[in-house]
């Protein structure tokens, strides 16, 4: 327990915690990984609670991309000069690695890279061949940037749907799904968007819904963001049309790298709204036409991100490393001991101090976990004033609704018809505040903490130390 300061309390709660979570000893080695390569954390008295919100990097990938930047002569991978040459054949590589990575065929899949998993998203919303009385179906758990796709199948008369996942476990119910899957038209174009995993409530939604929806008829989006960093993802059992994602929610370093995975026939059922260098074989102004460059680089904007892309490389290797299943397997343990211990909490006259959003148990979760405190009277204590007062302690943790408004909704329960009441009495715009304001001044954010690479049990039982001074 070499990275834990040796407070009586908490070598004595790390005692009990290791008698609960046995398997806990078995990833011991993400502890010498985390004196080695993330001891920036414990140099400067972080607690990070916000894996979901942003993986964190090792040194040793940083040296390794130095080196390779310091030894490279990069040139524009647009051309065919030497230097071109050896950007290209390190985006190859990259590119390779990312297909090996997720267990996908090249036969089966192709890899575009993206600035993120945003753009990702919005590559697929914007040409997916959406026309009059086709479908848009989506869970109400989604991240705003699968939110935004709407805009794009309204624009073109399609039909938006979403299907409720229910409080307080935040899950699905299989009939609300089946019945919504009834929906596809045969012989038109229906797309189906979910997360593998909430950033809202941490909820791992089937992966066998993929499946179920194909064989209805749909295309399928699957929003791994939240579930890669500390999941597998086997693209040669599940079979998704569709997967973005951001590397640095998996290893913290590049920013501004992601992907957008994609079954080759799927990739091709996509149609660009507009051209850019890079995505076209042969374009002319006076002919006024244009070819489209074909798979991945029809999709590729102008030029990659090249410096960048080889330090994806050297994430994923980082992550093969220290073994997806470690991370899994002692995020699962951590995860487990702080639902388990703060739900434990309690006011003195019995009332619970934490109102959690989504499942109490381990099953088909991953590890982020949403709440809000509560004082004895059962009133709901502003997120804003406990992430100030966890700034003080040095706790990064992530208030708000996350990006995932219709999780949130449905969790503060918020109605459709108070919220169109809100949205019909405001003009062009609405501040938070006027949002805040226009339902009562009702909580519409939460309090979020979420697991990952690094992560150990003095952070878990910091976040639980915290949580205790609001106790009466
Ligand atoms: C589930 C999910 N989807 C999509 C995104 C968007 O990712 P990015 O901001 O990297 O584009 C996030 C970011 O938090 C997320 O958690």
């Amino acid at each position: 327990m070499t990275a834990l300061d040796h407070s009586t309390e908490l070598l004595q709660a790390f005692e009990e915690f290791q008698r609960d979570y046995p398997d806990y000893e078995k990833t011991h080695l993400i502890d010498e990984l985390r004196a080695r390569d993330f001891s920036r954390l414990d140099a400067q008295g972080h607690i990070y609670l916000d894996y979901t919100g942003g993986g964190l990097y090792g040194v040793s990938q940083i040296d390794r991309h130095m080196d390779l930047l310091r030894g490279t002569v990069f040139g524009n991978p647009h051309s065919v000069n030497p230097t071109s040459f050896r950007t290209s054949e390190l985006i190859k590589k990259t590119r390779d690695h990312v297909l090996d990575f997720f267990n996908a065929s090249p036969e089966e899949y192709g890899i575009v890279f993206t600035a993120n998993a945003s753009q990702a998203l919005k590559l697929v919303g914007e040409s997916y061949p959406f026309d009059v009385g086709d479908n848009f179906l989506l869970t109400f758990d989604n991240h705003n940037s699968v939110n935004g796709i709407r805009e794009f199948d309204r624009a073109r008369g399609a039909r938006t749907t979403y299907i409720p996942a229910v409080p307080p476990d935040m899950r699905v119910s299989d009939e609300s799904l089946d019945r919504a899957l009834e929906l596809a038209v045969t012989g038109d174009h229906n797309l189906f968007a979910f997360p593998a995993q909430s950033n809202f409530s941490g909820v791992q939604h089937p992966l066998e819904w993929i499946e179920r929806a194909q064989k209805r008829g749909w295309d399928v989006l699957l929003d791994a963001a939240a579930f890669v960093p500390t999941n597998r993802l086997d693209l040669s059992q599940w079979h998704p049309d569709y997967v973005a994602l951001s590397f640095y929610k998996m290893f913290g370093y590049p920013t501004g790298v992601g992907a957008l995975i994609a079954r080759w026939p799927a990739l091709k059922k996509l149609h660009r709204p507009w051209f850019a260098g890079g995505t076209i074989t042969v374009a002319s102004v006076q002919a006024d036409r244009h070819y489209p460059a074909e798979g991945s680089a029809a999709f590729e904007d102008g030029t990659l991100d090249y410096s960048n892309i080889p330090a994806v490389d050297f994430g994923l290797d980082f992550l093969e490393t220290v073994g997806l299943e470690q991370i899994r397997q002692r995020s699962h343990c951590l995860t487990g001991w702080l639902l388990q211990s703060l739900l434990a909490l309690r006011h003195r006259n019995g009332k619970q101090l934490v109102q959690l959003f989504g499942p109490s148990g381990l099953e088909s979760r991953g590890a982020t976990i949403t709440l809000n405190l509560k004082d004895s009277s059962g009133q709901t204590m502003d997120h804003e004033v406990i992430e100030h007062l966890a700034k003080k302690r040095k706790i990064s943790l992530r208030t708000g609704c996350f990006c995932n408004p219709g999780a949130g909704e449905m969790a503060l329960g918020l109605s459709k018809q108070e919220l169109l009441k809100c949205f019909q009495s405001s003009g062009q715009s609405m501040t938070y505040d006027d949002f805040r304001l226009c339902i009562d001044g009702r909580s519409v954010g939460a309090v979020r903490i979420s697991i990952g690479i690094a992560s150990n049990f003095k952070d878990a039982f910091s976040f639980v130390e915290f949580a205790k001074q609001f106790l009466e």
